[in-house]
């Protein structure tokens, strides 16, 4: 080999190992870019999962599982798979989430369900609306919030995530699955019911049945709880403000709603 070439030989060689070294660094800079990016994900969860404690748990509850009468939850099937269709909205998900929480609602889209505490509905939060939070916490929180869609989705399973299937042993008994639903549902919140609470906001529906028979003349006992349940503002019970919230037809499956009929009738 003459000197010439050699050199050609050795540039060449030299020329392989660079581009070799650049690829190999350069792969590692993706992963370690991929780790970066993790890594600031997950702290804007955790900043995310902070402010919302601080300003939306009270209505919407403590892991965004929403509360009664004022404001959806955050992190079930239905609102990461159907509610935008449901409102003609055509952006993603984060943009709706990130949208809602800038400019609040002045009224609930659903207000027999969730009045929030009144107009606003929802008061705006980003500072270009007059509310208290920057758009990087705004950020955070919508992360917080889509952190929740692939537990919803049922990609994953948090181990003490509440689930809403009743346990094994409850799956045959109508008794007991009524009365998981009056849990759920947040009944006994108001009501007092014997070995499950002695709330006195609403009327106690320890007799509930016998009650119901002399409620109102034309009806059987059955007829009023399900009258009472599905639309609240029909009867009313002197002594108690009408405050029982609308809309747990929605809230219920045909099956749930059933068990908990049966439960309550049990109650003589
Ligand atoms: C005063 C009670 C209240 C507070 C506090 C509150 N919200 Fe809301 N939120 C509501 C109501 C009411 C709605 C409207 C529901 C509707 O339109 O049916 C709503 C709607 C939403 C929606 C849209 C939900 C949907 O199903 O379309 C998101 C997202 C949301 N809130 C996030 C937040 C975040 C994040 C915070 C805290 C920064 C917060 N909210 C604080 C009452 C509240
Ligand atoms: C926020 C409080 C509240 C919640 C939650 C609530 N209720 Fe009520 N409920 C009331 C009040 C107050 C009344 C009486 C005034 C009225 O009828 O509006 C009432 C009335 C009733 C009655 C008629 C009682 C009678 O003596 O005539 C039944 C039955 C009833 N509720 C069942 C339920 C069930 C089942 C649930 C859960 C799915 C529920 N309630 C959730 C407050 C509540």
């Amino acid at each position: 080999m003459n000197r010439a070439n050699l050199e050609i030989l050795l540039g060449t060689i030299f020329v392989v190992f660079t581009a070799i070294a650049l690829i190999v660094y350069g792969l590692e800079e993706e992963n370690r870019m991929a780790r970066y990016s993790q890594g600031q994900q997950a702290e804007a969860i955790e900043v995310g999962a902070y402010l919302f404690e601080l300003n939306c748990s009270e209505c919407h509850g403590d892991n965004a599982e929403g509360r009664v009468g004022l404001a959806p939850a955050l992190n079930d099937r239905y609102f990461f798979t159907e509610r935008l269709n449901q409102l003609g909205w055509a952006g993603t998900m984060e943009d709706y989430i990130q949208a809602t929480i800038s400019s609040g609602r002045i009224t609930s889209t659903r207000p027999n369900q969730y009045a929030g505490y009144g107009v606003p509905a929802m008061p705006a939060w980003s500072e270009n609306y007059g509310g208290p939070l920057r758009m990087d916490q705004i950020r955070a929180i919508t992360a917080f919030i889509m952190n929740f869609e692939p537990i919803a989705l049922g990609e994953v399973v948090m181990p003490d995530f509440p689930t809403p299937m009743p346990p094994p042993e409850e799956e045959d008994d109508p008794f007991l699955r009524g009365r998981r639903v009056f849990l759920d549902m947040g009944c006994a919140g108001c009501h007092a019911l014997e070995g499950i609470s002695v709330s006195t906001i609403g009327p106690p529906l320890n007799d509930i049945t016998t009650v119901a028979e002399t409620r109102i003349p034309e009806l059987s006992a059955e007829e009023y709880i399900r009258q009472s349940i599905l639309f609240p503002r029909i009867h009313t019970v002197e002594g108690y403000p009408d405050i029982m919230p609308e809309g747990f037809g929605d809230r219920m499956t045909e099956q749930q709603f059933e068990d908990l009929i049966f439960f309550l009738m049990e109650q003589e």
